[in-house]
């Protein structure tokens, strides 16, 4: 058997200074309060336990990427979020939520995947003491083709377009409700609504029935959130510019954020980003009139995100535009059936190496 690349390294997945040395109130609002320092401090210090309704978090996983050798690295990784894990469990109500955004990594010089994001899910399920309310997967469309090597050169794997979202609970039943998320019908249920469609049993067993019939006005999504992840003209966005502050490299999207706290939260409950970055998670909070606490190590990833909270906020939504199917943008992302162009696929060989040698030709 091929031996796996690994390489031992020291427990050091952190390369942010000053951890566990400070912790300060950078700005505030009528709603939050941002804290500039380390949020394991922050939940020692200012955070009650069972007092917060959700903590909605990306954690700092490009520094894994760079340091990825295999599950060494992904034991350094669980070693350092198991304090936080501690923390967040204990901060959180019975009926809170942990909202985990995390991307995969590959693990350098070779075409396979770092396990670390999923030991994480496990650990934090087994160890801490969470339950995966569900395993969400966001497709954010407009994402290149890397890594370039594998999927363009060698063109041995495909592009990848998912980050994991865990959304854990402290028990099994968070307090949860699919119709703040709906979405407007497809074209197809549409026309079934109108058209009319005949109760039956399905080949699967499952008895669709009248109830199939009923216009419920939108429908349920699924646990995949596509959106893309093209911010360009934000208000965030002009201030750095305008101040030459470099914008936080791996923002989420708001609509990710948002999703969540409108689906697991209310108005006045405690919504927390320890891994704020440019606290996106804030500012969502702040609109939709959730009470909020942000967490962030290093100072200049707060000096932009404080924009977002100067006013007038983009308005490009609010709360009170109130129906989701008005609210929608009506952006719909298209993914094909893979049998689309099978039939004119390229029949050359596989090369039975994998691709380990590089092709001379590139194409
Ligand atoms: C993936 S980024 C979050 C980006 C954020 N979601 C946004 O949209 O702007 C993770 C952030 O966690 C911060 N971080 C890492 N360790 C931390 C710690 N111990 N306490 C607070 N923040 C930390 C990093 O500096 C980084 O900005």
């Amino acid at each position: 058997m091929a031996k796996r690349k690994q390489e031992r390294r020291p427990s050091e997945p952190q390369d942010v200074p000053g951890i566990g040395q400070h912790l300060r109130k950078y700005h505030e609002t009528k709603s939050g309060t941002i804290y500039l320092g380390d949020s394991r401090l922050l939940f020692e210090k200012h955070v009650r336990a069972e007092s917060v309704d959700l903590i909605m978090t990306s954690p700092p996983f490009g520094l894994v990427r760079k340091k990825t050798y295999g599950n060494v690295d992904a034991d350094a990784y669980l070693a350092w979020f198991k304090p936080f894990g501690e923390a967040f469990f204990r901060a959180l109500k019975p009926s809170g939520s942990l909202v985990v955004d995390i991307g995969g990594a590959w693990i350098p010089g070779q075409p396979t995947r770092s396990l670390y994001h999923y030991e994480l899910l496990v650990m934090l399920c087994r160890e801490c003491g969470f339950h995966l309310a569900q395993d969400y997967f966001w497709w954010n469309p407009a994402r290149l083709p890397t890594p370039a090597e594998w999927v363009t050169v060698r063109r041995v794997r495909v592009k990848d377009a998912v980050n994991c979202i865990w959304w854990l609970s402290k028990t099994p039943w968070p307090k949860a409700s699919n119709r703040r998320v709906l979405v407007p019908y497809s074209d197809a249920m549409r026309d079934l609504l109108k058209n009319g469609y005949k109760a039956k049993r399905r080949p699967s067993g499952h008895d669709i029935s009248k109830k199939f019939s009923v216009d419920n006005k939108a429908a349920i999504p699924p646990n995949v959130i596509a959106v893309a992840n093209t911010e360009s003209n934000s208000q965030y966005l002009r201030y750095c510019l305008e101040n030459g502050l470099h914008a936080h490299p791996a923002r989420f999207p708001a609509d990710i954020p948002e999703y969540f706290i409108r689906m697991l939260t209310d108005p006045k409950d405690l919504v927390i980003d320890p891994f704020a970055g440019s606290c996106v998670t804030g500012e969502v909070a702040e609109r939709l009139r959730r009470r909020w606490i942000c967490g962030e190590i290093i100072e200049d990833y707060l000096k932009g995100a404080v924009a977002r909270f100067r006013k007038p906020f983009d308005a490009q939504r609010s709360l009170f535009s109130i129906s989701p199917i008005k609210k929608s943008k009506s952006i719909t992302y298209k993914l094909w059936h893979p049998a689309g162009i099978w039939g004119d696929s390229d029949e050359t060989p596989l090369a039975q190496d994998g691709g380990k040698t590089r092709p001379l030709n590139r194409q």
